[in-house]
């Protein structure tokens, strides 16, 4: 083989793409450190002063409201000799002050104090030693992306046909934005980052246990998910750009007369909380409301690398090693609801998704055992030949029966695409963009 390129072929992948620590350093180069990645949510920092640290890959990053309300993101790493500035994983400060020497940076990441600085000559100029900035931040739908490439596809281009899931999710709510306030469930498995995509093949077998569950409490109807086989009216799509998706509503959609005859949309319960949601649904969405809450709880996306909005959830992966990985779940909390309906969202997050759920800590152990299995690589291609004539749907998107690997191959290719370019276009360290200069923020 020549190069990354020939590991990847129309309907099967080399299976080293998961166990090499060479191509590990290579994703983190060409994927991590040069496309647009999600970093945080909006709401992670309401307010001015307000900071996370997160990571872009293996870099940690403090992502700072500035006073004057704007998002920044800056290495977490000081300017004298390289410790990081911040600890805390949230937090609201004026200032952030080194713990090695007292070197200190305001929230717009400039350097504005060095003790004793006598001792510096005549040259030393604090404003060129600002913490470095990563150099392009934009949002969406209240989600922060960043991208350590000082050029190139823009936000928007990225995110193509993913941007108005992003934004259906985020419309579940009245206001239109949704809240990190309810924790996370944070978890490492010991198996490739690549393992977590969107996959309607395997629901019947690794979460066999969710769907006898659901189904002795509420009956048949209730095992959503359940009609994922080759006859289902369920989807899988290619979105184009890496990003995918399931469409589990086959059934909803045959189903719809019954639930739209009715004052709450399906899922909605009838109770108090209930009903004061859909009037605060109907005020703001007006005639839309009922199929804005449909598309808000039927967001299953993708958004590649490394983001997901699944049902109530927003999961992030972070490559750690090939054969190590961290996904931290959130449960996102729609702004401006009644507390009985993001309670709900909680234990349904909490059922599925927590480490101690019946859905989520299964798939973790399907990838640990896949990364065992793909050690034995005496016959290393692997195949992702399922459906392999998806049908387009416009806009670079494409359809198959859920148990398709459409998904698969989208995230291949995309892969494919990014480790077959040249080395990242810049690095932030290189670049050394300091604190303090112009803004090249993209706002959605
Ligand atoms: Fe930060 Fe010295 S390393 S002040």
């Amino acid at each position: 083989m020549s190069g990354y390129a020939d590991l990847i072929q129309r309907d099967r992948v080399h299976s080293t793409i998961f166990t090499s620590e060479d191509i590990y350093q290579a994703e983190l180069t060409n994927i991590f450190y040069r496309y647009w990645v999600y970093v945080a949510h909006e709401s992670e920092v309401p307010n001015p002063g307000d900071y996370a640290v997160k990571w872009i890959g293996e870099k940690q990053v403090i992502v700072s409201r500035r006073a004057d309300g704007e998002i920044g993101i800056f290495f977490n790493r000081c300017r004298h000799r390289g410790a990081t500035v911040c600890m805390d994983a949230y937090g609201s400060a004026t200032f952030f002050r080194c713990p090695y020497h007292g070197w200190t940076y305001d929230s717009a990441g400039s350097l504005v104090g060095v003790p004793y600085p006598s001792r510096y000559g005549e040259g030393f100029d604090k404003s060129a030693l600002g913490l470095a900035r990563v150099p392009r931040v934009g949002t969406s739908s209240g989600f922060i992306f960043a991208s350590l490439a000082e050029d190139g596809t823009t936000l928007e281009e990225h995110l193509g046909n993913a941007v108005g899931y992003l934004a259906d999710f985020a419309n579940g709510s009245p206001t239109g934005t949704v809240s990190l306030t309810a924790g996370a469930s944070k978890s490492f498995f010991r198996g490739n980052w690549k393992f977590v995509g969107m996959d309607g093949y395997h629901t019947n077998f690794t979460h066999k246990t969710v769907l006898d569950l659901r189904q002795r409490k509420s009956g048949p109807s209730a095992a959503r998910g359940a009609g994922n086989t080759d006859k289902s009216l369920n989807e899988s799509w290619d979105l184009g750009n890496g990003h995918c998706r399931l469409d589990l509503t086959g059934r909803d959609k045959v189903e719809v007369g019954a639930a739209s005859t009715t004052s709450i949309a399906a899922g909605i319960p009838d109770t108090d909380g209930g009903r004061t949601y859909m009037r605060l649904m109907d005020e703001a969405y007006g005639d839309e409301s009922r199929e804005v809450i449909r598309r808000s709880r039927d967001v299953h996306i993708h958004v590649w690398p490394n983001l997901q909005l699944i049902g109530p959830s927003i999961r992030t992966v972070r490559p750690l090693a090939a054969g190590r990985t961290e996904v931290i779940c959130y449960p996102a909390m729609l702004d401006g609801v009644p507390e009985e309906i993001n309670t709900a969202r909680v234990r349904s997050f909490e059922w599925f998704n927590g480490v101690a759920g019946f859905g989520s800590p299964d798939d973790t152990e399907i990838f640990e055992r896949n990364q065992i299995g793909l050690q034995a690589d005496y016959r290393p291609w692997l195949v992702l030949a399922r459906g392999l004539e998806a049908e387009p749907r416009g806009n670079g998107s494409s359809v198959g029966n859920v148990t398709d690997e459409v998904p698969q191959r989208a995230q291949m290719r995309a892969w494919k695409t990014a480790m077959s370019q040249a080395g990242p276009t810049n690095d932030a360290d290189a670049t050394g963009k300091e604190a303090g200069a112009a803004d090249r923020e993209v706002t959605r």
